[in-house]
């Protein structure tokens, strides 16, 4: 049995991974969120990394205000870079895994592929460069770590572009969403499966040196934020309609919900919804190499999307 240590664990990530490895047999689990431990605190990381004595960290924890960085630059380099120095210090002095997880924010966009673990970072806005500077701080202290870049995470705990699609589409009639930037939606049950699936290969001793390293995982297909947006307006269409179908309007179930109002989704280009911070155009990655090296087979977004706004609707999230 290897047991986990999860920081952040009150985050999107963080909770679901909590949620997962409680489920899990083979994994033994202990969370800390933000009140319990800040990873800023470089002695309370030592301190919980030597009492816990876990097989492995995973790294949930991060400041991922994307806009609000670019004027708050002082408490993303903190907790993103410092927060992960201080976190793989503690792993390396220890000897304990760890699984820090970043961003594709960390690339420019201007590629016209998937980006690969090999390509060039050239982070567009605060929030990409302190997370860069985050895992340039793990190289430097811990060289045998896994660093797993994830895009677009979207799950049911805490905010994300899912939940305000939603809210948006029960107050207006027309949305206007950025058609210009690619990437790939990615589910946070399916990113903590990924995590989940690591762990017992990190942790054996036969795993190989050379497997430590950056790595890749987004859901597939790739599409543009117009494009999520449609399918989880359409998701949740197909959810009110079974729903009323079924009778659920008049047995109660659902007879506090708003229906969605929203007539139109409008595509726009990235120029037309100016944000403090800049977007990659190309936030798509290549995952070629975590499925080659840890057997990981990439998931599809949509099936964990309409799991979700099931979720969500019914219970009125
Ligand atoms: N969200 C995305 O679309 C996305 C995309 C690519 C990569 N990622 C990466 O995926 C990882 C998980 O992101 P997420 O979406 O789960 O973000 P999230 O929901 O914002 O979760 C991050 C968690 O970290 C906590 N935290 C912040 N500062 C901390 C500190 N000093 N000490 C301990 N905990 C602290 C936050 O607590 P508070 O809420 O109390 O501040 C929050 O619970 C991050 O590394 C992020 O960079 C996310």
């Amino acid at each position: 049995m290897k047991k986990i240590l999860i920081l952040g664990a009150g985050g999107q990530l963080g909770k679901e991974l909590h949620e997962l490895a409680k489920l899990t047999t083979e994994i033994d689990v202990v969370a800390y969120d933000r009140q319990a431990l800040d990873i800023t605190d470089v002695d309370a990381v030592f301190r919980v990394v030597k009492s816990e004595n876990p097989d492995c960290v995973i790294n949930a924890a991060a400041y991922t205000a994307v806009d609000k960085a670019e004027s708050d630059s002082e408490n993303a380099f903190l907790i993103n870079e410092t927060g992960a120095r201080n976190v793989a210090e503690a792993c390396q002095a220890e000897s304990v895994r760890l699984i820090h997880v970043s961003t594709d924010y960390v690339f420019n966009g201007q590629k016209d592929s998937p980006y690969n673990e090999k390509d060039v970072v050239d982070p567009q806005n605060v929030y990409g460069l302190s997370k860069y500077k985050g895992e340039q701080a793990i190289r430097e202290v811990m060289p045998n770590h896994i660093i797993l870049r994830v895009s677009w995470v979207f799950g049911l705990y805490g905010n994300n572009f899912v939940k305000s699609i939603i809210r948006l589409a029960r107050e207006r009639t027309e949305l206007s969403i950025v058609a210009d930037q690619l990437g790939c939606p990615t589910s946070t049950v399916n990113i903590a499966s990924v995590i989940l699936q690591i762990v017992p290969q990190i942790c054996d001793e036969s795993f190989k040196v050379k497997k430590f390293g950056t790595y890749h995982y987004c859901d597939m297909p790739e599409t543009t934020w117009f494009g999520f947006a449609s399918a989880i307006v359409e998701a949740v269409r197909a959810v009110e309609a079974r729903a009323a179908e079924a009778g659920a309007v008049e047995t109660g179930k659902i007879e506090v919900s708003q229906p969605i109002s929203v007539k139109q989704i409008i595509p726009i280009m990235t120029r037309e919804y100016p944000t403090p911070a800049k977007r990659p155009e190309n936030s798509r990655m290549d995952t070629a190499l975590i499925e080659k090296v840890f057997g990981i087979k990439r998931a599809q977004w949509r099936p964990a999307l309409d799991k979700l706004i099931q979720q969500i609707v019914n219970n009125q999230l």
